[in-house]
């Protein structure tokens, strides 16, 4: 079934039971359980310039330092209560080492070894942790060619959500998910779904091509999602704020700060997720997204939503156009030796393409009558 099978809600997209992608070459199903993973909980970057890098991670964005040497910096926001949620580590080219998430416990570690391993993966595992703060962790390059970590036992720090004499006017208060680039996305999804992710929403054609699909763990719209391009790649790692103008408050800091170059698309409001974004690029071309007010996710049967890859309101609510270095540009992932893994093509149409300029279309009201090219300043293509 396509989207064009089915009966739109009153807001435009499609919704159904289940995830509606399916994967024509599948990664296979371990026999051995999945970790039971509670959420995203940190990213490891590899930064070049570790002083420009900090100026724009705590000076600007207001990240709160938990520790610090001259190589390696680790970050939190507000409401966290373990040790960091962004490490920056200095190194010789920009890329992600970790997508590290937390597990219920530390059985979870040994699932994950067996589970990685059955698969064919690189596993490491270190009792003392890859990074500090962090006990006994499995590393791991997962079947897709990302650096995943798995952890349990973590050091403590003090939560400071009741400390209003240190939040600024667009104060950071939790990390809320990473975004993958990856060129298989139906291949993505059912292998996050084997490790017991499920689907919340997801960007399909009228041939059933997905161009992108959002999975949670904890009870948000996601913890990541796999986004459609040449991967493996990170898109962006997303910070949240508690209210929109916190947000409004960042584009102002930027601003006076002379800084606005480092905004690359928004604000604005998202279709997919519903949530309020910005996205930033970080002085390596990080991308890092600000994002608030999504919606409750966590009953097992949370409708899951599909939007139509020529609606114009599926990346802005208000029709604003997507830029193109969002479509494109993305960051290298590393290995577990610390070499960027090779990037593979994506052959599955390119969103951009279907969407933008003289061979894309999109439209605002579906029954209109003519398949139109896109109207607005996506004209700049
Ligand atoms: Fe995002």
């Amino acid at each position: 079934m396509t989207v064009n099978d089915r009966t739109p809600t009153s807001s435009g997209f499609y919704v159904t039971e289940e995830a509606p992608i399916h994967a024509d070459n599948p990664v296979r199903t371990p026999s051995s359980p999945a970790p039971d993973i509670l959420r995203c909980a940190y990213m490891e970057l590899v930064v070049t310039d570790l002083a420009a890098s900090r100026e724009f991670y705590v000076d600007v964005l207001g990240l709160t330092v938990t520790e610090e040497d001259a190589e390696t910096i680790y970050l939190r926001s507000l409401e966290e209560f373990i040790h960091h949620n962004l490490v920056l580590r200095k190194g010789p080219v920009a890329a992600v080492a970790a997508f590290s998430y937390r597990v219920r416990t530390p059985e979870d570690l040994d699932k994950a070894v067996d589970f990685y391993t059955e698969l064919g993966c690189r596993v490491q595992r270190r009792e003392d942790g890859f990074v500090k703060g962090i006990g006994d962790s499995v590393r791991v390059e997962d079947p897709l060619g990302f650096p995943y970590e798995f952890f349990h036992a973590v050091e403590h720090v003090e939560r400071l959500a009741w400390r209003y004499d240190l939040h600024t006017p667009g104060a950071l208060v939790r990390l809320d998910h990473f975004n993958q680039v990856t060129p298989d996305v139906p291949k993505a999804v059912r292998h996050y779904q084997d490790l017991g992710f499920r689907v919340t929403e997801d960007i399909q054609d009228s041939d059933g091509v997905v161009y992108a699909a959002w999975m949670r763990r904890k009870p948000t719209v996601h913890d990541t999602a796999a986004t459609g391009g040449d991967g493996p790649r990170m898109h962006h790692v997303a910070f949240a704020t508690h209210e929109k103008h916190n947000i409004l408050a960042i584009c102002d800091k930027l601003g006076a700060l002379r800084r606005s170059d480092a905004i690359e698309r928004g604000p604005g409001r998202h279709g997919v997720s519903n949530a309020f974004y910005l996205y930033l690029r970080d002085p390596d071309g990080h991308r890092v997204e600000i994002y608030t007010q999504d919606y409750y996710t966590g009953d097992p049967d949370n409708p899951v939503v599909t939007w139509d890859v020529h609606d114009n309101q599926r990346r802005d609510w208000w029709g604003n156009p997507v830029v193109p270095s969002w479509y494109t540009e993305a960051s290298l992932v590393l290995d577990l030796d610390g070499n960027p893994q090779p990037v593979v093509a994506r052959t599955d149409a390119s969103e951009m393409a279907v969407t933008i300029g003289a061979d894309g279309f999109s439209y605002t009201r579906k029954d209109d009558a003519e398949e139109t090219p896109e109207y607005k300043l996506g004209h700049q293509l």
